[in-house]
């Protein structure tokens, strides 16, 4: 339950959630809270359930347990309404259409809208964060590169004008350059839009480095919570989990 206290600050509280496929448990009751206007990393190995998580917190797995956005109760919730209520996925490998151009492909991303001209504004928008989507508005999304296809994936998502961002392993595939370059950029977005971020990454280091609060997912249990800075001391987690060392 939310109280009016946490309704300041507290954006989305995840209390005892489980989800899975079929007869296939993959989140064994997972809790944490995600601060209005903060960037959230959601990291661990392979498997873990990172991304079932992020599924299910928009709509796209069956869940047990309680998802309160924004002071709502919205466990249960359709895709579709997630989308409505401003929650936008970035789904692992992109998902974008290939045979589509750009600029559809960024339309698509605003279907819930009825605003014209805000939609138009933030086409703008999304074209000044990503200038090379404006080069390539008319160019089937299918030609463009991994980072590209990576851009307009998020371009797409801020056609909601979303209140809530949820990034699927971003660097996936991409070059450290175009990764940090993305990463400059979902920081800008946070930080200039307010949108409250959730990411799962595989680069934990770049993901802390962006990230206020971080949770570590083991087999479907949030096993660490702390801040950033909290997380990237911990010099066993690093070990562990997040696959580098830290510098002494
Ligand atoms: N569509 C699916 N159907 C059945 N099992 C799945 C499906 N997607 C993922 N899983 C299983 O759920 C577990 C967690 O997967 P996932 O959420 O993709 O983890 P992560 O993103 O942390 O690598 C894995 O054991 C995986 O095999
Ligand atoms: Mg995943």
């Amino acid at each position: 339950m939310s109280t009016p206290e946490d309704g300041m600050t507290t954006f989305l509280r995840v209390e005892d959630l489980h989800a899975g496929y079929g007869g296939a448990k993959v989140l064994h009751g997972v809790s944490f809270s995600v601060e209005r206007g903060s960037v959230c990393a959601i990291l661990g190995p392979n498997g873990a359930g990172k991304t079932t998580l992020l599924r299910a917190l928009c709509g796209m797995v069956k869940v047990r347990g309680s998802l309160v956005l924004d002071g709502d109760e919205v466990a249960g919730r359709t895709p579709d309404s997630m989308a409505r209520l401003g929650v936008a996925h970035v789904p692992e490998g992109r998902g974008t259409f290939g045979p589509l151009t750009v600029a559809e492909n960024l339309r698509l991303g605003a279907y819930p809208r009825r605003d014209r001209a805000g939609v138009e504004a933030d086409l703008r928008r999304v074209y000044d964060y990503f200038p090379i989507l404006r080069d390539k508005q008319h160019d089937p999304a299918g030609g463009l590169s991994g980072g590209q296809q990576q851009m307009l994936a998020i371009g797409r998502a801020l056609m909601l004008r979303p209140r809530m961002l949820l990034l699927d392993e971003p660097s996936l595939g991409l070059s450290p350059l175009v990764t940090q370059e993305l990463f400059g950029i979902v920081r800008t977005i946070n930080e200039e839009e307010h949108t409250t971020v959730i990411v799962v990454e595989q680069n934990a280091h770049l993901a802390l480095s962006v990230a206020h609060q971080a949770h570590v997912l083991e087999t479907g249990r949030i096993v660490l919570s702390g801040t950033a800075a909290q997380i990237r001391a911990d010099e066993q987690v690093t070990r562990s989990y997040l696959g580098y060392r830290v510098q002494s």
